[in-house]
């Protein structure tokens, strides 16, 4: 978490990777350990009944609610909502997304000067997953604030300093769930949440409440940042944008190759539900393990010349998704709309370059740019 770390996170990656195979943080509290290599990583996360969930996925130790839960609670969570994030739901958004983006940019197409995150790569993802929860999307700033507080709440060590923001978007999407429990035509995963019953009983308002926000907020920052750090790369490697525009490069190969090198989560973590041995070191029993997704995709072991920024790279598995029971839900959505706004970008504004390198998000678990000036 030093400064060069957060300017530039393979230099933590590299560290980790020549460490111990569980390295010990111990300036923060509660202190935790580091999994970097690619085989640990996956292994942990392939064996759930080790690394459990239950006690949230940052370094805080947070009551198991919602989705960020273990079975059998877990497996009714995410039936419940896994319906809308199926790869034919996903697809047939396609036209909407392509909406969105050329509202977006026709915005700016008259601007000198406009910003990657601002205008186009922040509200995006917030307009789609209100769509998807159907809730209005008529206040953007205020989504940023919320969104902005809860992904800095995840890694912050002082659970008050962000309470106030949480406690407004709890009450707004608690007011919410009553209009879709009110109204019987509803439509959307928030009414579906809303309106859901485990043994005959109404989801509570903490249940209610947690999962709409973990939905929220899994699908903002990240998404946002994946299309950030994609185009961020293509226009600061020499020559990469131009063969972009003129097709020699796959888009998807892009995504993939921009989820292995910048993974817009650099990790998460789980729980150790009982002492695990690794390499030379001895994880206790409840202890917080982060599994470094971003030194895993760098494993030397895994991925030839990983420092290289290769979008013709194909093979082994990027990490950035996670694997496992709780393999990110929305990895299609992600997808298809860095590939809706890459396709769209390049088709109209191929002059586009940057101006700066803009800022770094805040907090340490994230990877992407707050601020990304570009001018076409
Ligand atoms: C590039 C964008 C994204 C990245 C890098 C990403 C990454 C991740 C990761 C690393 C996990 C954690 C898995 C674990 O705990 O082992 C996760 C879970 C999840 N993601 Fe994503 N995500 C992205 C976009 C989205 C989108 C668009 C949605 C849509 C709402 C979404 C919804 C979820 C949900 C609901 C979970 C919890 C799944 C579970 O615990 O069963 N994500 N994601």
């Amino acid at each position: 978490m030093g400064p060069d770390e957060m300017e530039d996170p393979s230099v933590s990656a590299r560290k980790l990777l020549n460490g111990p195979r569980a390295f010990l943080y111990e300036k923060y509290d509660p202190p935790f350990y580091i999994l970097s290599r690619y085989d640990d990583v996956a292994s942990a996360l392939l064996d759930s009944e080790t690394f459990i969930e239950g006690f949230g996925n940052g370094p805080n130790f947070q009551p198991a609610l919602g989705i960020l839960s273990d079975a059998p609670h877990h497996t009714f969570i995410r039936k419940l909502v896994q319906q809308d994030f199926l790869a034919k739901q996903i697809n047939d958004l396609e036209p909407r997304l392509q909406a969105i983006v050329d509202d977006l940019l026709g915005r700016v197409e008259d601007k000198k000067v406009w910003d990657i995150h601002d205008d186009l790569s922040f509200p995006l993802p917030v307009i789609i997953i209100c769509e998807i929860l159907g809730i209005p999307t008529d206040d953007l700033d205020r989504f940023k604030r919320w969104a902005d507080a809860s992904v800095a709440n995840m890694c912050s060590e002082d659970p008050l300093e962000y309470a106030r923001d949480l406690d407004e978007m709890r009450q707004y999407l608690l007011a919410q769930v009553e209009l879709k429990r009110e109204d019987e035509q509803s439509e959307g995963l928030l009414s579906t949440i809303a309106n859901a019953k485990h043994e005959g009983v109404y989801l509570s308002d903490d249940e209610c409440a947690a999962l709409a926000t973990q939905i929220f907020v899994a699908g903002n920052e990240t998404t946002t940042s994946l299309i950030s750090n994609l185009i961020w790369r293509l226009l600061s490697s020499e020559g990469l944008w131009e063969r972009f525009c003129k097709k020699e490069i796959d888009t998807d190969s892009a995504i993939n190759e921009s989820l292995r090198f910048d993974p817009p989560l650099l990790g998460l973590f789980k729980t150790t539900s009982k002492e695990v041995r690794m390499g030379d070191v001895t994880i206790p029993s409840r202890t917080k393990v982060m599994m470094h997704y971003g030194a895993a995709n760098r494993d030397p072991d895994v991925f030839e010349d990983p420092e290289v920024f290769d979008v013709t790279r194909n093979g082994k598995k990027q990490l950035s998704f996670s694997i496992g029971l709780h393999v990110c839900l929305g990895r299609e959505l992600a997808k298809l709309e860095a590939r809706v706004t890459l396709n769209a970008l390049r088709d109209r504004f191929p002059g586009l370059r940057l101006l700066g390198d803009g800022a770094r998000v805040g907090p340490f678990l994230f990877w992407g740019r707050s601020r990304l000036p570009v001018s076409h």
